[in-house]
Parts: structure tokens; C-alpha cells; sequence
């Protein structure tokens, strides 16, 4: 009897890091969705507008948790093989990858660093904005020497111009590539990250 591989093998990815890449990715996608709802079509500053904007950073300070999960997972679990392919192949995947792994970090954190008011963690805890907390007053105010204002900016340019410009084309151009594999190539990338699959027997 076949059991379900939690952890990954060299294969195929287990199912926990399967899940970890599937929450991760809706709630990225979802928190794009959300913002751009928001600027597109609500009316600023209505009780709408402030909701939706609290799930952006609810949603967004979360994600920060579960990256930092899985990133855990990652180091703990040996890396399914790459499928046959050249080695510029080999080498945009993994550069991809890595730019993924940057931009989960960078994009939620840039968020929080540059926000003015406090968010909630998996829509329970409140933590407070962080220009109230020790760490901004040692780090940023002390040994920085920057005022809030100073501070705020390059945080809010990276989030905002990085999210409109890099982001999702990044995103895009995995997504595709996965896609292009799945249809084209004919092989099991997109398959091995929708559920755990054993190699075949010969
Ligand atoms: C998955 C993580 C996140 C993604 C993908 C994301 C993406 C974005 C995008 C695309 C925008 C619109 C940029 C534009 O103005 O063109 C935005 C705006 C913003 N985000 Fe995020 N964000 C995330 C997490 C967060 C977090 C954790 C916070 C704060 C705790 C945050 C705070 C903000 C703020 C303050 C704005 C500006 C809102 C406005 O101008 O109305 N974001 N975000
Ligand atoms: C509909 C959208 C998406 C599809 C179809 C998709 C598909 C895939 C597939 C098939 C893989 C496995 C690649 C391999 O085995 O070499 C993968 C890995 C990965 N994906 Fe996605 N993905 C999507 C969205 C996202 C999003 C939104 C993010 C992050 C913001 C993301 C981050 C990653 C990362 C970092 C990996 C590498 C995992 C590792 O090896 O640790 N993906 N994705």
C-alpha cells in the first residue's frame, strides 16, 4: 500500500511543501487581487476601502510567517532532481526560484516596515505599526539616524513600484513556464507541485 509522502524525495515534492506553495501563491495572487480592487473601484476612504485594505495587510503580514515556515521546510527536505532539459534551462529555473524566494520576503516586509498603522497576524493578533516599536527607535532612528519620513519612503517605493512593475511579471513568467512544461514538454514540473507522485517503476 502506497502512503503519501509528506516530506520530498528526489523526485517530487512532498505534500507539505506542496501545500506551503499553494497557500503561499493564492494568498500572493489574492493580495494583488485585493489592492487593485480596491484602487480601481472603491470609493477611497470608505468603510470598503478600509477593509480591504486591512485583509492587504493581514493577509500580507501572514504570508511573511508562512515563507519563513517554509524556507525551514526547504533546508529540511532534500530537492526533487531537475527534470532533463538544457543548462540555461537549468539555470533560469533556479534564478527564478530564487527571485521568488527574494520577493516573498522582501514584498510582505517592505509592506509592514512602510506602513503608518498597525496590521493583524493571521487575522487574530494585532501587531503594532512599526514606527512605535523598540526596534525602529534603536535601528532606524538611532544608529540610521532617520526619521520616519526618511524611512518611510524607499520602504513604500520598493513596495509599490516593485509590486506594480517586477512582481507579477516574475510571477507571470513562472507560472507560464510551468505551464509550458506541463502541455509542451510533456513532463511532471507542474504535476510534482499538485500532489506527491512516485517515479515510475521500470
Ligand atoms: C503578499 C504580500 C503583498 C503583496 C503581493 C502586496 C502588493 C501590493 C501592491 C501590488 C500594491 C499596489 C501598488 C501600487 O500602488 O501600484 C500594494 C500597496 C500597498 N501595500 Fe501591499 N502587498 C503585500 C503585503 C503588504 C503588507 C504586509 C503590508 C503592510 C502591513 C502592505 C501595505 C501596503 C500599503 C500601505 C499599500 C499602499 C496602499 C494604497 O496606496 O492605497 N502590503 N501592495
Ligand atoms: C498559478 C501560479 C503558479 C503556478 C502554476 C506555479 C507552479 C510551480 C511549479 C510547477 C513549481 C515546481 C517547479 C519545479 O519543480 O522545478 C513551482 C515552484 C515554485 N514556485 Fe510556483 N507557481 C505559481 C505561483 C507561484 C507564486 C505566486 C509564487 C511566489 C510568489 C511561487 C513561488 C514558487 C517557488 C519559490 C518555487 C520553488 C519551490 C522550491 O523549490 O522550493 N509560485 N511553482
Amino acid at each position: 500500500m502506497s502512503t503519501i509522502s509528506l516530506k520530498n524525495t528526489k523526485y517530487s515534492y512532498g505534500l507539505i511543501a506542496i501545500i506551503f506553495h499553494w497557500i503561499v501563491a493564492l494568498a500572493f495572487i489574492g493580495n494583488y487581487v485585493i489592492i487593485y480592487y480596491q484602487h480601481w473601484f472603491v470609493t477611497p476612504k470608505t468603510d470598503l476601502a478600509k477593509s480591504l485594505f486591512s485583509f492587504h495587510t493581514a493577509i500580507g503580514v501572514s504570508v511573511l510567517v508562512f515563507v519563513v515556515l517554509r524556507i525551514i521546510w526547504k533546508f529540511m527536505n532534500p530537492q526533487p532532481k531537475d527534470v532533463p532539459g538544457t543548462n540555461m534551462e537549468h539555470l533560469a529555473a533556479h534564478g527564478a526560484h530564487i527571485l521568488l524566494y527574494i520577493v516573498m520576503i522582501v514584498i510582505p516586509l517592505t509592506g509592514y516596515l512602510g506602513t503608518g498603522g498597525p496590521s493583524q497576524l493571521f487575522f487574530l493578533f494585532e501587531i503594532p505599526k512599526f514606527a512605535d516599536t523598540q526596534i525602529f527607535q534603536t535601528v532606524v532612528q538611532g544608529w540610521m539616524n532617520l526619521t520616519w519620513e526618511q524611512f518611510e519612503a524607499p520602504m513604500d517605493f520598493i513596495h509599490k513600484q516593485g509590486g506594480a512593475y517586477f512582481v507579477w511579471v516574475l510571477i507571470a513568467v513562472h507560472a507560464g513556464a510551468a505551464l509550458y512544461h506541463h502541455f509542451i514538454r510533456k513532463d511532471i514540473v507542474l504535476k510534482r507541485m499538485l500532489y506527491p507522485i512516485t517515479p515510475p517503476k521500470d
